[in-house]
């Protein structure tokens, strides 16, 4: 079983790398901003709270992710493997994967760091805001975002780097190349594990 986590600061690419390999390994693609904005258009009053931190850039917090996660994950009819999207984003939340993927017996997911330089990803998000009409694709919410990933993120790289498998891709180069630089990152990774 393989399991992948697709890391990296906001607009590295998580979800467009995602949809690739999700194919290419037939895994199972889930994103934590997908399943929070899910509950934002239900437009309850869990979805206002969830917006009302999503548009500030704020995450949501380990307990509430957790429980939205594993729930979605439990849903899956025959677990074959995930990409998970968005998730880790915190140390707790790093312990708690570890933990509860042990207790259903699923292989521990290798981490692919997707680096690409900040400068490069605020425009590349300015763009995307102009016609994804996400709320946090604005100047002052991209700026906490990456104030968030650099604070609260980034140390689960560390951690992961000490607990589990973490692999490391430059993710500045068109979108196929990345996609083919995972792939062999994570084919080279799995041969020699
Ligand atoms: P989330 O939805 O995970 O957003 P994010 O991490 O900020 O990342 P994005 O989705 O913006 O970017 P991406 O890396 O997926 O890149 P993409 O492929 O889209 O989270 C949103 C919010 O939800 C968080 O801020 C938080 O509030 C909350 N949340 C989510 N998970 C949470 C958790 N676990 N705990 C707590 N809170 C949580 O690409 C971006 C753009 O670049 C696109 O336009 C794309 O076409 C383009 N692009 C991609 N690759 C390339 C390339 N190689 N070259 C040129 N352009 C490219
Ligand atoms: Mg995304």
């Amino acid at each position: 079983m393989l399991n992948l986590i697709l890391f990296g600061a906001p607009g590295c690419g998580k979800g467009t790398q995602s949809l690739f390999l999700a194919e290419h390994y037939s895994l199972d693609h889930v994103s934590t901003g997908e399943l929070l904005r899910e509950e934002v258009r239900k437009e309850t009053e869990f979805g206002e709270k969830v917006e009302a931190l999503i548009s500030k850039g704020h995450l949501v917090s380990d307990e509430i992710i957790l429980e939205l996660l594993f729930e979605h994950l439990e849903e899956i009819d025959e677990f074959t493997g995930v990409i998970l999207d968005g998730f880790p984003r915190t140390v707790g939340q790093a312990e708690a994967l570890f933990r509860e993927f042990k207790e259903r017996g699923w292989v521990a997911p290798i981490l692919v760091n997707i680096e690409v330089d900040e400068d490069i990803l605020v425009s590349r998000l300015l763009e995307r805001g102009k016609v994804s009409g996400r709320t946090d694709d604005n100047e002052e919410t991209i700026r906490n975002r990456f104030k968030i990933y650099n604070s609260a993120t980034q140390p689960v790289i560390d951690y992961y780097a000490q607990h589990g498998d973490l692999i490391t891709v430059n993710g500045q180069a068109e979108i196929k190349e990345v996609t083919q630089r995972i792939i062999d990152a994570v084919d080279a990774f799995v041969k020699n594990r």
